[in-house]
């Protein structure tokens, strides 16, 4: 895959943003929201066409007004203080490296940044990430869509080690994990032990237990994450 060319101006601008998000990040505690605007602005890709993806377009109230998006206004406006010190960095780098140092803050793997995405002000219509109420092959169908496989969708369902559900943003309740702003595998331990009292499982999380491939991911992932994604 051939990477976008950056000069070393932009790397520096990167390197400060990076800095300027772990103490954002540190200071309001929102590992979680971060995270999840990341994937929700990446979560819209079409391999076939193209379209969607990380672009930063999730900034446009067209997008973030989708009822997925439902309560990620507040990192969008979260991600706008390091916007205006390093307004170079496009906000489509500026989100996944968002993402990226929520991960690396709540102590998950480190992962290479590779900067150099554009943005777009063209919005996906509404529909492209997925719904939590539904089961297996709409998880499929949403995540085949962006060209990845039943292991990327377990895999990336991990990601639900950090944070919970509001309702009044999702109708869900709750976290998945008794330590939300650790970032580990027990979320799928806890997928693994069935019910427990106080933490979420969406229709989604339990498709995977069902579903015999997507089940074999969990157990694999309960025994052991990130060393082999
Ligand atoms: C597999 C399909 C997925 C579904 C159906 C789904 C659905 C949801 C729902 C309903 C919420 C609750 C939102 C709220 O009430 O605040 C949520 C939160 C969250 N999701 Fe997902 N999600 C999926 C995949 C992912 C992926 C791939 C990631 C990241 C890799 C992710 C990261 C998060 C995080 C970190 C939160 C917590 C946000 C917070 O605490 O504010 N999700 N998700």
């Amino acid at each position: 895959m051939a990477f976008p060319v950056v000069n070393t101006e932009y790397i520096k601008e990167i390197e400060k943003a990076r800095r300027d998000l772990r103490a954002l990040i540190a200071s309001k505690n929102c590992a979680p929201i971060m995270l999840r605007l990341a994937w929700h602005d990446a979560g819209t890709y079409d391999v076939n066409t193209k379209t969607g993806g990380p672009n930063g377009s999730i900034r446009n109230e067209e997008e973030y007004t989708h009822g997925s998006n439902s309560g990620l206004k507040i990192a969008i406006d979260f991600c706008e203080e390091v916007k205006a010190k390093h307004p170079k960095i496009t906000y489509a780098d500026l989100y996944q490296l968002a993402g990226v140092v929520a991960v690396e803050v709540t102590g998950g793997p480190t992962i290479d940044f590779v900067p150099g995405r554009k943005d777009s002000n063209s919005c996906p219509r509404e529909g492209r990430l997925p719904d939590a109420k539904k089961g297996a092959p709409h998880l499929r169908d949403i995540f085949y869509r962006m060209g990845l496989s039943d292991k990327d969708i377990v895999a990336l369902s991990g990601g639900h080690t950090l944070g919970r559900a509001h309702p009044e943003r999702s109708s869900f309740d709750g976290p998945w994990t008794n330590e939300p702003l650790k970032f580990d595998n027990s979320y799928f331990v806890e997928l693994l032990k069935g019910e427990s009292e106080g933490l979420l499982k969406l229709p989604t999380d339990k498709a995977l237990l069902d579903d015999p491939e997507f089940c074999h991911y969990v157990e694999l992932y309960a025994k052991v994450y990130w060393p082999i994604l």
